[in-house]
């Protein structure tokens, strides 16, 4: 059988979602293609019909669609429920079943560097859709001290109110707050696109008083691969990683929805960093 995946947005020109996918075709021995389907704000409704005529049995939405698309759903995944948001779709007998894999990429990539993450106090700066994401994934994974450092601190405050109180003991805080207490978390995890190129001098942090040993430090930009924040963590010895993992878990785990298997990312991810 020949499949048909793709990712529908606007713009989706520079997605890198095909070459990883091809590349998990080839790794599976599955036989398939991954395309563009460019669709503008206001005709999703049609342009899914379109894709749907055209057999796709599988696809990734991506801005400005990830939260239009629920109300064209036959069923939703509970988190992608939670958190508002759909980054992947499946076809299964001509319904469509709305998953979100940004938050659980965020976690194996995570997993990657710490096993043993779900004792460790964390830190979330941001409060936009991919923070709101990764709070609900944590706390499903068992995490439990958990604050959200944002610019607009009700946006932190909502997130933590929807949460239905299951992490009780999280805070908002002001960015003057976090550096004040800056060494009383384990875990960073950057999803503002403050660093994000070409605005690449710019830190949401200065982590002045900042002791980085044995803290782990993320970032979910990677571009560029290294931005100044993750750069300032490094010099103050934590273990530091971007978002280029949590792009590829993503992928994988739609890839798994699709076809049921999981592919490995590793090949993927050289090929995408011959892209950046
Ligand atoms: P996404 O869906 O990618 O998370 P978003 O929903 O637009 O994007 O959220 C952007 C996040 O980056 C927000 O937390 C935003 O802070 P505010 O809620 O205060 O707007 C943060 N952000 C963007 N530019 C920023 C800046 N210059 N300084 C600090 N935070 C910034």
């Amino acid at each position: 059988m020949h499949l048909l995946f793709g990712v529908v947005g606007d713009p989706v020109e520079h997605s890198l979602s095909p070459v990883i996918h091809e590349e998990f075709f080839r790794l599976t021995g599955l036989e398939g293609e991954y395309k563009k389907f460019y669709i503008q704000k206001g005709m999703l409704k049609e342009g899914i019909y379109n894709l749907l005529q055209a057999g796709v049995t599988g696809f990734n939405i991506t801005i400005p669609h990830k939260t239009d698309i629920i109300p064209l759903l036959d069923k939703i995944d509970e988190t992608a429920q939670k958190i508002g948001a759909v980054n992947t779709v499946k076809v299964e007998n001509g319904k469509l079943i709305g998953y979100n894999t940004d938050a659980e990429g965020y976690i194996l990539s995570l997993q990657k560097v710490d096993p043993d993450f779900t004792k460790k106090s964390f830190v979330l700066i941001g409060a936009g859709g991919a923070a709101k994401a990764i709070y609900y994934a944590l706390i499903k994974n068992g995490v439990k001290k958990l604050d959200i450092c944002n610019r607009t601190l009700k946006k932190a405050e909502d997130i933590i109110k929807e949460a239905n109180q299951s992490v009780t003991t999280s805070k908002p805080l002001s960015f003057t707050e976090l550096e004040e207490n800056i060494n009383a978390y384990d875990v960073f995890i950057q999803t503002t696109s403050v660093g994000m190129k070409p605005n690449i001098d710019d830190t949401p942090l200065y982590l002045k008083h900042f002791n980085g040993d044995g803290k782990i430090v993320s970032d979910i930009i990677y571009t560029p691969s290294e931005t100044k924040f993750l750069h300032l963590a490094k010099e103050k010895g934590a273990t530091t990683f971007n978002g280029l993992d949590m792009l590829l878990y993503q992928a994988a785990l739609a890839f798994r929805i699709w076809t049921g298997e999981m592919p490995t990312i590793d090949t993927a991810k050289e090929l995408v960093m011959k892209q950046l």
